[in-house]
């Protein structure tokens, strides 16, 4: 069983990173920020409230997250593993899910940092569109794309993040130093961390991340 948890600043590649290892693996891949966009498109009363925080970069509430999250991971395609992305993000929702887990019979195997410089971030963001309809992440240096979606079957719209503006993007790594960065100690502290260079091309740190999954997992 892999238990992933890629942890890495917005804009690290950890959504990128997560599409192909859950195709590699034949786990599924659970963004938390997916699954609130998802919330947000349906008008849900729980993508509502997430909207209020995701706009100013902020985070969402730890229960309102750790219950959305819980009831992903209840699901049998879960049962060979999963890839958690952007969540946990704070040491009370890493505990959360360490019991999540501990009831559900599953476990964290390993936890890759994604490592990448601000200056890149912030670029990397600048640069980023996104499909409406499955979520897949483009790296376009230019206007708007008149094409849409260009993953397999997809045409969705690609749009601009709401919170990909230059205030939200600062406020969000901001909040990422402040609240998630200390999970790279906890889960270093477990055995389970492992640092990965973020700032290579998409394939090359593919092969870190699955050189790096196999290493963790077999010392284990
Ligand atoms: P979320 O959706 O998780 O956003 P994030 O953490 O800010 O991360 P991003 O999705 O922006 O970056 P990424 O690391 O996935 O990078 P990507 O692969 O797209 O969260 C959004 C919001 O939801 C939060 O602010 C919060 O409000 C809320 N939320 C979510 N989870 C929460 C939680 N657990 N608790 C509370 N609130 C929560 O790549 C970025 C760009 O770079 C793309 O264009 C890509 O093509 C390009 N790229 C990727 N890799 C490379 C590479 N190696 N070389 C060149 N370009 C690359
Ligand atoms: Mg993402």
């Amino acid at each position: 069983m892999h238990g992933i948890v890629l942890l890495g600043a917005p804009g690290a590649g950890k959504g990128t990173q997560a599409v192909l290892l859950a195709k590699h693996y034949q786990i599924p891949h659970i963004s938390s920020g997916d699954l609130f966009r998802e919330h947000i498109k349906n008008q849900t009363e729980l993508g509502k409230l997430a909207k209020q925080y995701m706009d100013r970069g902020e985070l969402v509430p730890d229960e309102v997250t750790v219950g959305m999250v819980r009831e992903r991971l209840s699901q049998p395609d879960c049962e060979r593993g999963f890839i958690l992305d952007g969540f946990p993000r704070t040491i009370p929702q890493a505990q959360a899910l360490d019991n999540l887990l501990a009831e559900l019979g599953k476990r964290i195997t390993v936890v890759p940092w994604i490592r990448v410089r601000e200056h890149i971030l912030i670029e990397r963001l600048s640069h980023r569109w996104t499909c409406r309809e499955c979520g897949a992440v483009f790296a376009y240096f230019s206007l708007p794309p008149r094409e849409g979606c260009k993953r397999e079957v997809c045409t969705g719209e690609l749009y601009k993040r709401e919170d990909d503006t230059p205030e939200v993007q600062q406020r969000r790594i901001r909040v990422y130093e402040e609240q998630t960065a200390p999970l790279i100690d906890y889960y270093r502290e477990k055995g389970l961390l492992v640092e990965i260079n973020g700032e290579h091309t998409i394939e090359y740190v593919q092969n870190l991340l699955r050189q790096a999954i196999t290493a963790v997992e077999r010392a284990a």
